[in-house]
């Protein structure tokens, strides 16, 4: 096995999985996987399965190295409380924004608990005003005060009533706004390997990269199991620009699978509840679907033998910077299903693009 868990390490060898106050044991990577073919590639991704591509980036990564750090400040200032308004106008954003990105407002979105601001654009081309309300949202990922973890989110229009994929104008237009924020988006897009990859995957002349989240997971931080289906796109790449991430990674049917083997092998007296549940797979796949699903949350996010039962199964990932990791996300019922924690002393930046075929 690549990655070996342990409820506790005497030695302090490898690293403690901890997320907001849970303490999941600990991992040691054992071996660094090897570069997939284009056709394993493929297959994985017919198949619903999450793939690691590792180093894709590593040769390109060093011309980005300052505005990674750039990145880097920006976030440390908006954990300190600064405007993202104001720092958008500052000299070093301004000159990346214009002409192209006018700032026309802000909002504190106070019917959104863990967002912090959100700041709109118009895109002019010249004189004439050809998009509003682009705009990049500053979140994060958590109510906990110890946990720093905070994300950079592109998009446009009234959020969750629009349809995004309805208006691939301003979906592109959201897309070039991050790179105009964060250049180092061009690592992925512009990367001839994994563009020539993900054509070949998708079957298609170019791909989109759209919906982009920029990552800051922190220690103590990370996101719990989710996925990310959304109409119009095909997957997500992430890409891991510094820091450290562990991942949980399967697909839908594979998760289903998982809890019923893990409740059948656990004392029968654990997860009453959950057991319940799980009597019928489709109850339990709806369950999964809801926004409040806490007797699921139970055991895939907060419970250390399930990590073990995952990791085992050679569902659990490292990502190093460099590293891409691609996960389908073609329909509710088979969207590969992913749980992400910090590794390490760094908070870490790691760039989250949808996927599609244009
Ligand atoms: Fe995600």
């Amino acid at each position: 096995m690549k990655i070996s868990y342990s409820l506790e390490s005497a030695s302090n060898e490898g690293f403690p999985l901890l997320r907001r106050g849970f303490e999941f044991g600990w991992i040691k990577v054992n071996a660094r996987p090897s570069m997939p073919s284009a056709l394993e590639v493929n297959t994985a991704w017919q198949n619903n399965t999450p793939i690691l591509l590792p180093s894709i980036l590593s040769d390109t990564l060093s011309f980005y190295q300052s505005d990674l750090a750039q990145a880097s400040l920006l976030m440390e200032q908006i954990r300190q409380g600064a405007d993202l308004s104001e720092v958008l106008e500052t000299e070093v954003y301004d000159s990346r924004l214009q002409p192209a990105f006018e700032l026309s407002g802000a909002s504190y979105e106070d019917n959104d608990d863990q967002a912090i601001e959100k700041v709109i654009f118009d895109s002019w081309e010249g004189d004439e005003m050809v998009a509003d309300n682009l705009w990049c949202k500053s979140s994060w990922l958590s109510f906990d005060e110890e946990d720093g973890s905070l994300r950079f989110r592109f998009s446009f229009g009234y959020e969750g009533y629009e349809d995004v994929a309805a208006d691939p104008i301003r979906q592109d237009l959201a897309a070039k706004l991050t790179d105009a924020i964060f250049p180092e988006s061009a690592a992925v897009t512009s990367h001839p390997a994994l563009n020539c990859l993900l054509q070949t995957m998708l079957n298609c002349e170019r791909v989109g990269f759209m919906e982009r989240i920029v990552y800051f997971n922190a220690p103590n931080g990370g996101a719990q199991m989710h996925h990310d289906v959304e109409r119009g796109h095909e997957g997500v790449v992430f890409a891991q620009m510094n820091g450290s991430t562990f991942w949980l990674a399967l697909s839908k049917p594979q998760l289903l699978d998982e809890i019923d083997e893990f409740l059948r092998l656990a004392p029968t007296d654990k997860w009453p509840r959950l057991r319940e549940l799980a009597i019928d797979r489709q109850a339990l796949s709806s369950y999964l679907e809801e926004r409040d699903h806490e007797v699921a949350e139970e055991l895939i996010d907060q419970s250390p033998e399930f990590f073990q039962h995952l990791i085992e199964r050679d569902y659990a990932f490292v990502l190093e910077p460099g590293d891409v990791l691609l996960m389908p996300q073609q329909s509710l019922d088979t969207c590969v299903w992913h749980s992400v924690i910090c590794l390490g002393e760094e908070t870490g930046e790691g760039l989250s693009f949808a996927i599609k075929k244009l």
